[in-house]
């Protein structure tokens, strides 16, 4: 099997890990634009930890905290304009995926001034995206350790990017911010990171690497789903907060050496359509991407189940148990209307076989059709 791997970013993970990085902080520069939502930053107290750290360093910042959920592109855009005014150094994002993705993007947005939609998805800058300081926040991106970003477009499309210049240069993930997580949320974003997980390893890309980053992440969150759903997804201790992060980090490693699947390209269209959250519209396509390549695949997915240590029923009852449930009907017009993204993918050409658009149409009218 071919191996083709890079991951530049210094990780550091643990209780306190912020206020214990600050000699790793302050060699970014003199000045950054921290990127956030508007509360869970604040309410985690992430925002605090690198604030202190940043006043005790003497590094001027201004904060941008106005990402939602599915970042977009204006918004990124603003901030570009506003780290170019104060001419910040570096970028610093503090949240779940969207911030993190957003901070990326901000940081090619603003070494490039003036860059428009076309010239950033071309991929053609002029200059090095400044550099990025990631902070966790939450246990299922893993865009801290992606050259990835996934911004909605002003046509509100979820269109992704990536770029080895766009690595996070310092990852930083304290389980602490997790522990006001809603459940909901919770759940959400354990089911995005089991998501990556599995699509990765059946990525025609995978090697042996991104395979067994794949193969931990899921036996941890495997663990994880089956202690979780007895306590309740309310109930998570530290130890338990700090080992989900773990499995988000290794489906982000797996991802960023294969990209995802199909379960993620339809995943979008519910997030767009349906404002379905990112993971639970991703994890509802897991049971038929896994019948999906024990019919083109099966070698592999034999091999698959030897790996992480499951039988057939127990991997399937796992997905089924750890899936928020998707109540929403799709007529056959929206199927049609929705046939052309399927069309020429490039996630879904990473799948084994010849995943055909007709096939997608089928999935959406088996799992929603009204
Ligand atoms: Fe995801």
């Amino acid at each position: 099997m071919n191996m083709n791997w890079y991951m530049p970013t210094r990780l550091i993970t643990g209780l306190g890990c912020v206020k214990d990085s600050a000699k790793e902080i302050v060699k970014l520069g003199k000045s950054c634009l921290i990127i956030t939502g508007k509360h869970s930053a604040k309410a985690c107290g992430a925002l605090d930890d690198v604030e202190t750290v940043l006043e005790n360093a003497g590094i001027f910042r201004e904060v941008y905290d106005c990402i939602g959920q599915n970042p977009r592109l204006t918004d990124c855009m603003e901030a570009a304009g506003q780290a170019c005014r104060m001419g910040a150094d570096f970028i610093i994002g503090i949240g779940g995926g969207s911030p993190l993705d957003a901070a990326k993007c901000i940081a090619v947005l603003a070494a490039n001034p003036g860059m428009t939609q076309e010239t950033l998805y071309s991929l053609q800058w002029a200059k090095r995206p400044l550099p990025v300081m990631a902070v966790g926040t939450t246990a299922g991106t893993g865009s801290e350790v992606t050259k990835v970003a996934v911004i909605t477009t002003p046509d509100g499309r979820k269109t992704s990017f990536n770029h080895e210049t766009m690595y996070p240069v310092l990852a930083l993930g304290d389980p602490s911010y997790m522990q006001s997580l809603p459940a909901d949320f919770t759940r959400s974003t354990a089911v995005d990171a089991l998501a990556h997980c599995i699509e990765s390893y059946f990525s025609r890309m995978a090697n042996v690497f991104s395979r067994a980053c794949a193969v931990q992440g899921i036996r941890l969150l495997a663990g994880q789903f089956g202690k979780t759903e007895k306590a309740g997804w309310e109930n998570i201790s530290l130890l338990d907060r700090e080992v989900f992060y773990n499995a988000s980090i290794y489906g982000g490693l797996a991802i960023n050496a294969t990209g995802t699947a199909f379960p993620h390209t339809m995943g979008y269209l519910l997030t767009e359509q349906y404002g379905i959250s990112h993971g639970t519209a991703c994890a509802v396509f897991l049971q038929e991407f896994y019948q999906y390549n024990k019919e083109v695949v099966p070698e592999l997915t034999e091999r698959f189940l030897g790996e992480i240590g499951c039988s057939e029923g127990r991997f399937l009852q796992i997905i089924q148990n750890a899936t928020p449930s998707c109540d929403i009907a799709i007529s056959e017009k929206q199927i049609a209307e929705a046939h052309g993204r399927w069309i020429g993918n490039g996630s879904i050409k990473k799948c084994w076989g010849e995943f055909a658009p007709e096939r997608a149409d089928g999935i959406l009218r088996r799992l929603f059709g009204e």
